[in-house]
C-alpha cells in the first residue's frame, strides 16, 4: 500500500530534497534515463532528476507522431531554456504498425505501452547502458488502473510487470505518493515555468487516446486539427481539462447543398480537482457555437460536433 501525500500537508522543500537524496543513492554511479512528454509529471521528474544526477540522466523526447501540434519541439525548448538537453528520437513508425487494426481500447492502450517500453525504450535504454528509468507515476494513475477502469499507460510494476526481467531496466518512481495537485507544488519549487506547472494534463497515449476506432495517419491528423481549436476557444475556461474526441461513426451532414457522410468531434470540457471524479464545465452556449463552427469549416470531413454533459462516472475523462 502506498502512503499518500495529501497536498495540503506537502512540504515541497522537504519532498525535493529527500527525493534528490533517495535518487542518487539508487543510482549511484550509474546511468538513468527518463522520457519527458512535456506534461507535469513528466517535467516535474526531469527537473528533479537533474537535480539530483545532472548529466548521469539522459532525458528523451519519444515523438510517437500522437502528440499535439508542434509538441516536441516545444517541450525541448522549453527545457533547454532550464538547461535541460532533451533529445527527441523519431518513433512515429513503430507506433503506427503496433496500432494498424486495433479498435478495443484496452488493446490499443497495451499496444502503446508495450511499443513504448518494451521496443522504443527498451532498445533506447539497452544502447545507454542506463539501467534505471525514471517516472512520472502519480497515485490516481495506480488507483484506476488496479481497480481495472482504465490501463494508465505508465503502470507497469503494480500490474506484474517485471520491468527488469521484461525490459531490462529498474523503475524509479518519485512522484508515486502525490496527485496532480501535489505535483503542481512541487514543479513551482523546482522553479519550472508557470506554463508547465499549471500545463493542463495530457494522456500518455496522447492522442490515441482520443481516437475511437483505429487510429491511423490520417485520423490523428483530423483530431489534431480539432484539439488545436478546441484549446484555443477554450484557453481562457479555467477548466482542469479539455478535449477533442474523433468518433467512429460517421453521420450524414450536407455542405454546399450537397450529402457529405463525414466524421463527428465530440467536445469534452472538466472541472476537477484531482481527475479521480469530475464534471462537465457549464460553457456559455456562444463558445460550443464558436468551436462546432470552427471545426465544420477548419478540419477536413467533419461535419457534427457534440458537447459531453456527463460527469465522471459513469463517464472517464477520456473517451479510450
Ligand atoms: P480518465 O479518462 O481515466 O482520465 O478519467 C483521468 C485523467 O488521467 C488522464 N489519463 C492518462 N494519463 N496516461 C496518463 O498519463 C494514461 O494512459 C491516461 N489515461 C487518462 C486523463 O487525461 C485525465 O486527466
Amino acid at each position: 500500500m502506498i502512503e499518500e501525500i495529501k497536498a495540503s500537508e506537502l512540504d515541497s522543500e522537504t519532498f525535493i530534497a529527500s527525493k534528490v537524496t533517495e535518487i542518487k543513492k539508487i543510482v549511484g554511479n550509474g546511468k538513468a534515463i527518463n522520457a519527458l512528454s512535456g506534461g507535469v509529471d513528466s517535467s516535474t521528474v526531469t527537473l528533479l532528476g537533474h537535480k539530483a544526477l545532472g548529466a548521469s540522466l539522459r532525458t528523451v523526447f519519444v515523438d510517437h507522431g500522437l502528440m499535439r501540434k508542434d509538441e516536441p519541439q516545444g517541450v525541448a525548448g522549453t527545457f533547454k531554456k532550464l538547461g535541460v538537453n532533451v533529445e527527441i528520437v523519431d518513433a512515429r513508425k513503430p507506433f503506427f504498425a503496433a496500432l494498424k487494426g486495433i479498435e478495443d481500447p484496452e488493446e490499443k492502450r497495451e499496444a502503446i505501452t508495450r511499443t513504448f517500453y518494451r521496443d522504443v525504450f527498451g532498445k533506447l535504454v539497452r544502447d545507454s547502458g542506463a539501467k534505471f528509468l525514471m517516472h512520472g507515476t502519480i497515485l490516481t494513475d495506480i488507483d484506476e488502473t488496479v481497480a481495472g477502469i482504465k490501463r494508465q499507460h505508465n503502470i507497469l510494476t503494480q500490474i506484474g510487470i517485471d520491468t527488469e526481467k521484461e525490459f531490462g531496466y529498474q523503475v524509479l518512481e518519485p512522484l508515486i505518493q502525490l496527485r496532480k495537485d501535489g505535483v503542481r507544488k512541487v514543479a513551482k519549487a523546482l522553479g519550472l515555468p508557470e506554463d508547465v506547472y499549471r500545463r493542463m494534463p495530457f494522456l500518455g497515449p496522447a492522442l490515441a487516446g482520443r481516437i475511437i476506432g483505429e487510429v491511423t495517419p490520417e485520423r490523428v491528423d483530423t483530431v489534431r486539427l480539432a484539439t488545436v481549436i478546441v484549446e484555443q476557444e477554450l484557453a481562457k475556461s479555467g477548466a482542469f481539462q479539455y478535449m477533442a474526441i474523433l468518433h467512429k461513426d460517421k453521420v450524414t451532414g450536407m455542405r454546399n447543398g450537397k450529402r457529405e457522410f463525414g466524421q463527428q468531434i465530440e467536445v469534452r470540457c472538466w472541472e476537477s480537482i484531482d481527475a479521480r471524479t469530475a464534471r462537465p464545465s457549464n460553457l456559455p452556449f456562444a463558445a460550443l457555437q464558436s468551436i462546432a463552427e470552427r471545426t465544420t469549416r477548419e478540419v477536413p470531413g467533419v461535419v457534427s460536433v457534440t458537447y459531453n454533459v456527463t460527469p465522471k462516472p459513469p463517464s472517464t475523462m477520456e473517451a479510450v
